[in-house]
């Protein structure tokens, strides 16, 4: 028989794993409360099951809980839980931050639920393309035994890659996937507004850079940074970056701490290749390290 789901919080991570895993049969959806009702009737209309509930009161018992708040509203939600006394010894709780732990969930745990937290190292930005490509997506999980017994096969079920992480590790793999994920966002809008101010039109910049940062992805994830480095840092042109930088505070002052931040990192891999001569590399990083002139701030 199908395991029981019930699901808080009600936002895009909640819609898309109700739905594959309705989809898949891994788990039936009974019911599902968010803050506002209406989160909670859209989550099953896109899930295409379960039942809104308005109130925690009207929660019936499930063998498996998914707390999908946001992560400040995890541990306030566990408690809130464990009051209603629904959740029952031997249930399973489990949450998807990527940087909270199995213990934001204690209050459960003392009443005899076991525990897990799943990441995954997905950005559910917008649930139906989410449905789409969630397949192959790694997931980070840790927590009790009993729990990841149960939901891991859940999970590959929706055919996610599991790989197991140590509690106290989380926030520094968060901080990676951070990186990578989010700043590869505000980094691309960096340079759209830096073609932007070569009078590059938004449209054409984002046809021009797609090619150039898929291949860059590839090239520094499928190989090495080393190997993917290229550009003015890479060949030692002190000059190219001299001139960038006054570009830079002239037209795009916003760009400048960026550029100079990344510009040192740079370095750092270019240091690596030994192409670029020791002398160039100790010019360019002291000229992006040197103080901007005052209007730079
Ligand atoms: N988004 C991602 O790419 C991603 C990736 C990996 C992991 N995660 C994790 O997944 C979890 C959910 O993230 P999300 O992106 O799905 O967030 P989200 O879209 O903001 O959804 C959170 C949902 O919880 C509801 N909510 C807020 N406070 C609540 C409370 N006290 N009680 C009940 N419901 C509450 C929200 O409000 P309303 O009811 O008002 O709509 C909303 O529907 C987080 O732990 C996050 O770290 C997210």
């Amino acid at each position: 028989m199908q395991a029981t789901l019930n699901i808080l919080g009600a936002g895009k991570l909640a819609r898309t794993l109700a739905r594959l895993w309705h989809q898949q049969r891994s788990f039936a959806l009974q019911q599902c409360y968010s803050r506002r009702y209406q989160s909670a009737r859209q989550c099953c209309d896109f899930a295409g099951a379960g039942r809104a509930i308005s109130t925690l009161d009207d929660f019936d018992t499930a063998d498996v809980w998914l707390l999908a708040t946001p992560d400040r509203a995890i541990a306030e939600t566990a408690q809130q839980l464990a009051a209603q006394r629904l959740v029952r010894p031997g249930d399973i709780v489990f949450h998807c931050s990527g940087v909270q732990t199995a213990q934001s969930l204690q209050p459960l745990q003392s009443a005899g639920a076991h525990t897990a937290s799943v990441h995954p190292l997905h950005s559910f930005a917008d649930p139906a393309a989410s449905i789409r490509s969630f397949a192959g997506s790694y997931c980070a999980a840790e927590g009790q035994a009993a729990a990841l017994q149960r939901l891991l096969p859940a999970f590959e079920s929706i055919d996610a890659r599991i790989v197991t992480i140590e509690a106290s590790a989380k926030p520094l793999y968060h901080a990676g996937s951070v990186i990578a994920c989010n700043y590869l966002v505000a980094l691309l809008e960096a340079s759209l507004q830096s073609f932007a101010a070569a009078q590059i039109p938004r449209r054409m910049a984002a046809q021009m850079l797609l090619p150039i940062v898929h291949n860059t992805v590839d090239n520094a994830l499928g190989g090495s940074p080393e190997q993917a480095l290229t550009g003015p840092i890479a060949r030692g042109d002190v000059d190219t970056v001299a001139t960038q930088l006054a570009q830079l505070q002239a037209a795009a002052p916003q760009l400048l701490a960026l550029y100079r931040t990344l510009g040192l990192q740079t370095v750092a891999i270019a240091a690596r290749q030994n192409a670029a001569s020791d002398t160039a590399l100790r010019q360019l990083e002291a000229l992006l390290k040197k103080d901007p002139p005052a209007d730079e701030n």
